[in-house]
């Protein structure tokens, strides 16, 4: 008898490192064939092999090249592409789809139509801002999954409210510091702020790649205005989607030195020697908390309220950021975020299938 298929689904940068802990705890084990499925919405050598590179990952066992597109563009080709994949290989035993991309619901839906079982890693987030693209996709992706794995306790808590039964949820913790905890030794020894002829806690790191930010060129503009302002020399490795707009406007100031998207060790060397971070990503708001980095993060909301409520993030906004960055925060690290989150869902993924 064959063991049972597990595919591991992700797309984008933020992805990878939610299913490379989970894939090195799931390949040791015998009774399970785990089968990295990547999407290909992110294509680019720094926005995905980069990352298979530092994780150790092999090459993915299905690559089905959806690249870039208009939401629903993207959406329906990852579903038609997906759905073919399981009708001709296969279905698998079970789907895990992790995070918040449009692959992460797109493949949730095909798994549900073909009657197979889909869990969700980092479950139950939410931002209750429905103009975000990535909050239709984790309420989608929420409702018709089978299984809810979370990193917080709000998490379990929208779940519960939303009506998902307690015994499909459990909080396993978060599986970004699994991540962090296992390149550790090579992001300490990467010292990377050096290539950039920073010194240590001497500089910022700056990301910004939120369609609210950078989509639209007076946002953009105002946020360089306000860090012009700022006395701190800024790291900025530029998102694809920001270097567009970018290259359109001439808005860098002076004080901000550009690079091209890093590797997660090259970048996370920064970020562990920077004096603090702005941003408005999601998950270098739960890095800095682990970190206890001063995180600043350039957004009206949060799917992740327990950076703010316990760790080292604050929003905010244009208006305020000068202010702010005078108070920066340290903060403790939330439970369970320990690097054994891999590890803790190994007895629940044998139990379902
Ligand atoms: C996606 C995710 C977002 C995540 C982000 C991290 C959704 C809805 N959004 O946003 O949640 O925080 O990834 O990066 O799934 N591009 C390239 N090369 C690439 C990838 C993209 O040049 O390898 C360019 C393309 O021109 C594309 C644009 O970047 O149109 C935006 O990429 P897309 O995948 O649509 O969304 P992200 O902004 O990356």
């Amino acid at each position: 008898m064959t063991s049972p298929t597990i595919h591991l689904v992700c797309a984008a940068r933020p992805n990878f490192m939610k299913i490379a802990p989970l894939y090195h705890a799931l390949k040791n084990e015998t009774w399970c064939v785990p089968e990295i499925v990547h999407t290909g919405q992110h294509y680019d050598y720094q926005m995905s092999q980069a990352f298979f590179d530092d994780f150790g990952l092999p090459p993915a066992h299905h690559y089905l090249g959806v690249g870039s597109g208009t939401h629903a563009e993207q959406t329906a080709k990852t579903m038609l592409a997906y759905e073919a994949l399981c009708l001709a290989k296969g279905n698998p035993d079970l789907i895990i789809v992790v995070g918040d991309v449009n692959a992460t619901m797109a493949c949730s839906i095909v798994g549900k139509k073909l009657h197979l079982k889909v869990a969700h890693l980092e479950a139950g987030l939410r931002s209750f801002d429905r103009t975000m693209p990535e909050e239709i996709n984790r309420i989608v992706t929420d409702v018709i999954s089978d299984y809810h794995w979370t990193p917080s306790e709000d998490a379990n808590e929208n779940l519960l409210k939303e009506g998902i039964s307690k015994e499909k949820i459990s909080f396993v913790g978060n599986i970004m510091i699994d991540t962090y905890c296992m390149m550790r030794p090579k992001i300490f020894a990467a010292e990377s702020y050096k290539q950039f002829g920073f010194r240590s806690k001497q500089y910022a790191v700056l990301t910004l790649h939120r369609p609210n930010n950078v989509d639209n060129a007076t946002n953009i503009r105002e946020i360089m205005n306000a860090l012009q302002q700022v006395d701190m020399s800024f790291i900025f490795p530029v998102h694809p989607r920001t270097k567009k707009k970018l290259d359109e406007l001439s808005v860098l100031p002076s004080n901000i030195q550009t690079t091209e998207p890093l590797s997660y060790i090259d970048f996370m060397s920064l970020v562990e020697n920077s004096a603090y971070i702005i941003t408005d990503s999601g998950g270098i708001q739960e890095e800095t908390t682990y970190l206890g980095i001063p995180c600043f993060t350039l957004r009206t909301t949060t799917e992740r309220p327990i950076t703010v409520t316990m760790g080292s993030n604050q929003l905010v906004t244009v208006d305020n950021i000068l202010e702010k960055l005078r108070s920066p925060k340290h903060g403790s690290v939330p439970p369970l975020w320990d690097g054994k989150t891999a590890g803790r869902m190994i007895p629940l993924i044998k139990d379902l299938i």
